[in-house]
């Protein structure tokens, strides 16, 4: 028995090994390795590269070497997936590249020629693997970054024509990730102006489902390019498995989710193809834009938590830093102020505890001056009639109450009543023949020519040149791309406006990020028009949305903080009844929500007196105190979703440390009598002992054991029962280890 037993396992192994001989002869398996994930590439027999695996970590990718391949019966084709599937042979879904070479051939078969590894380097390592066309002279590189610490994978590609001709593309997608399970939930968002940001969750059935822009600029205004997918049931929030993608892109993007014949899904991400061939020169290279991906086996809670990791270190500036507290002036003075509007709202920003004051749209133009949105937008010169004395007047008014200045500038965009517009009519974005269409009665200017690039970063630099008090710029961008065409393309080439673009604002960011490093900058585009960590790596905030209706906000931060940094979250207190809305909210209420993000103001703070003042003061300080180091660099676990029944909402932030905590919970709806939350704490050590402090109570506490030491395990197993109910009432609680 023994002997057989012995001898079999001897055959066995003889057997593997020479399975695995003859095979690794022309296999080969590539694995991106993260703390906690892995993805896997094969180069099979036939020297294809193909998609094998990606999820939570496997111990011994070599595992792979002994997948074996089931032929089709009647192409006798395998089938595997592409890692980067063209159009040509053995792919019949959506293809991520596909290209009409110089002698009309439409088929491009990549074969692997080779891979580069690097070493881990400050918890990150880049593998590049090369691929080539069997036939033709083109080369493709992906490139994989695996950011060890975070979970996120990155990928790029770069296509090359070495053949002798140029080459039209009409499809170069960033990444294809293919997943196989019996059912596919697609978390992904919707919107409009004042809803960014909006969440919808559905089930993948067979057939594409696609998630694109197709309008430029105002890219995310609508949806956005992101996603969460669910395997086997919908996302939850602290269990299964889940994958997050999000594309770094401030273009036309499309992300298709295709559920094939054979049940799988293929997620083809990267820059729309929509109107955009790309004609590649002999010679040239074409890199796409970065696809970021996570997973979490621990549900959406840890693809958002490994996000903002991720965000905060390598997706934007500043991300981990203390960020100031701003007075925005749009929703407190609109374009009707003069000096004196502004040094009164400093005088009482400083009083209040505000740290930074920024100087909203209405500050330029004197030809045209700029009293709205009709004109003047072009002519960045200060307004002699509203400011006489000029901007550093202002800047230094502010540094003498102990302020940061800020300016708001709009520089892609042009009123057809301005200077810039008579002297520069060939820089706008427009048709030939064709009358200018304009939104908000302005134009875009044409960032696919250098010469605007230009314009565009000395807006920026000669306003900090000649004002160097200058330490805030909000940059917006109030209208997307109509009538799509350039004076500077050539004719061959218009197709390519969309991508220039958006390479053309980059340009103009990364110039401005080598001279000005740390300079505060804040993305927005009628609010969060443009939310995308393409743009987000040149800022270091972004304008969620233009609705400051608390309300509305809990929904879209919600939505945003899936995928992006609260830190990044600006989050504003407005007035009431609110400009978008006419909701009326009480003042705790409206601070409770901006405080869970990026904190800052938006209104006339001369209009908060009395009680409200004490109160609005009070919650800066508590901010400043103990919030905002755990809104920076604290995990959020979402508790209650705002869109769950029950009409609740409660999220709370807790250091790496577990050490300190801040617990956050809304009543959205009217409850009846004697109906509160149970809300079940998340993310603290269950063996830790924490302190609860209510803070912003306003005179009335909310929970029976204010004061008191509780476990960790208690307050996460057993909850807090809070006594809010009505609409609009609100708590805060701030959890601190005792020893
Ligand atoms: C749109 C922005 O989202 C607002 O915050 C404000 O800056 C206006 N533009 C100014 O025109």
């Amino acid at each position: 028995m023994q002997t057989i037993y012995k001898r079999t396992i001897g055959a066995f192994i003889l057997i593997l090994s020479s399975c695995l001989l003859s095979f690794a002869q022309n296999a080969k398996v590539i694995e991106i390795q993260t703390k906690s994930t892995s993805l896997v590439y094969a180069v099979d027999s036939n020297g294809r590269l193909v998609f094998q695996y990606y999820g939570k970590a496997v111990e011994s990718p070599a595992a792979f070497l002994l997948q074996k391949s089931y032929p089709k019966p009647d192409t006798n084709r395998d089938f595997s997936y592409e890692a980067y599937p063209t159009f040509g042979l053995g792919n019949v879904n959506e293809p991520a590249l596909s290209v009409v070479h110089a002698d009309g051939s439409m088929n491009t078969e990549l074969a692997f020629d080779g891979v580069e590894k690097g070493e881990t380097f400050q918890g990150v390592s880049e593998t590049i693997i090369r691929l080539k066309d069997r036939i033709y002279a083109l080369e493709v590189e992906l490139h994989l970054k695996a950011f060890v610490e975070e979970d996120v994978i990155t990928q790029h590609v770069v296509i090359r024509n070495n053949e002798p001709e140029a080459v039209r593309m009409t499809n170069f997608a960033s990444s294809f990730l293919l997943l196989k399970s019996s059912e596919y939930y697609l978390t992904h968002f919707y919107g409009a102006w004042a809803g960014e940001m909006s969440v919808v969750e559905e089930k993948l059935e067979n057939g594409i489902k696609v998630i694109e822009c197709k309008k430029g600029v105002r890219t995310t205004q609508t949806e956005n390019a992101s996603f969460i997918v669910s395997l086997n049931h919908q996302a939850q929030e602290n269990e299964g498995d889940c994958y997050g993608g999000t594309l770094a892109w401030s273009g036309n993007y499309r992300l298709t989710f295709q559920v094939d014949e054979l049940k799988k899904l293929n997620i083809v991400s990267g820059v729309n193809p929509f109107l955009s061939d790309w004609h590649l020169k002999s010679g040239e290279s074409l890199t796409t834009p970065e696809m970021i991906y996570t997973f979490s086996s621990q549900g959406k809670g840890q693809v958002s938590r490994n996000f903002h990791d991720w965000g905060r270190k390598y997706g934007m500036v500043g991300g981990t830093k203390l960020h100031d507290i701003v007075l925005n002036s749009w929703e407190g003075a609109y374009f009707t102020f003069n000096e004196a509007t502004l040094t009164g709202m400093m005088d009482d920003a400083a009083e209040m505890g505000i740290e930074t004051f920024v100087l909203d749209d209405g500050w330029f133009g004197n030809k045209y001056p700029r009293n709205n949105d009709d004109a003047g937008l072009g002519d960045w010169q200060t307004n002699t009639q509203k400011l006489p004395d000029g901007l550093d007047y202002l800047i230094d008014y502010a540094h003498s109450k102990g302020l940061k200045f800020g300016l708001w500038i709009e520089p892609e965009m042009v009123n057809p009543e301005s200077e810039l517009a008579a002297n520069h009519p060939e820089w706008v974005v427009q048709s030939p023949g064709r009358e200018k269409i304009t939104w908000r009665n302005q134009w875009l200017l044409d960032l696919s020519n250098p010469k605007v690039q230009d314009f565009v970063y000395n807006v920026f630099d000669s306003l900090l040149t000649t004002h160097p008090g200058i330490e805030y710029i909000k940059w917006d961008a109030n209208r997307h791309v109509e009538q799509a065409g350039s004076t500077w393309l050539p004719t061959s080439e218009q197709t390519h406006f969309w991508v220039d673009y958006t390479k053309g604002l980059y340009s103009v960011y990364g110039r401005i990020r080598a001279k000005y490093p740390d300079f505060v900058i804040q993305d927005c585009a009628s609010g969060g028009g443009r939310l995308d960590y393409g743009a987000l790596k040149y800022h270091n905030e972004f304008w969620t949305s233009d609705n400051t209706d608390p309300l509305s906000r809990i929904f879209i931060q919600y939505g945003t903080n899936l995928i992006y940094p609260p830190v990044g979250t600006a989050s504003h207190v407005s007035t009431s009844p609110n400009h978008q809305t006419q909701r009326m909210a009480p003042l705790k209420f409206r601070f409770d929500v901006a405080m869970t993000g990026r904190l800052g103001m938006e209104l006339q703070p001369r209009n908060i007196q009395g009680p409200d003042r004490t109160f609005a003061m009070e919650a800066i300080q508590n901010y400043k105190q103990a919030v905002r180091p755990l809104i920076t660099n604290g995990d959020l676990f979402r508790l209650i979703s705002p869109y769950d029944e029950g009409g609740w909402a409660a999220q709370m932030y807790v250091s790496k440390d577990e050490t300190d905590a801040v617990l956050f919970a809304f009543s959205i709806e009217p409850h009846t009598r004697g109906i509160f939350p149970t809300v079940k704490l998340n993310g603290l050590d269950p063996a830790k002992r924490y302190q609860i402090t209510e803070i912003n109570t306003n005179g009335r506490s909310r929970f029976w054991g204010d004061g008191q030491t509780l476990p960790g395990d208690y307050l996460m197993n057993v909850g807090l029962e809070l006594k809010i109910s009505n609409q609009y009432d609100s708590a805060v609680f701030l959890l601190k280890e005792i020893n």
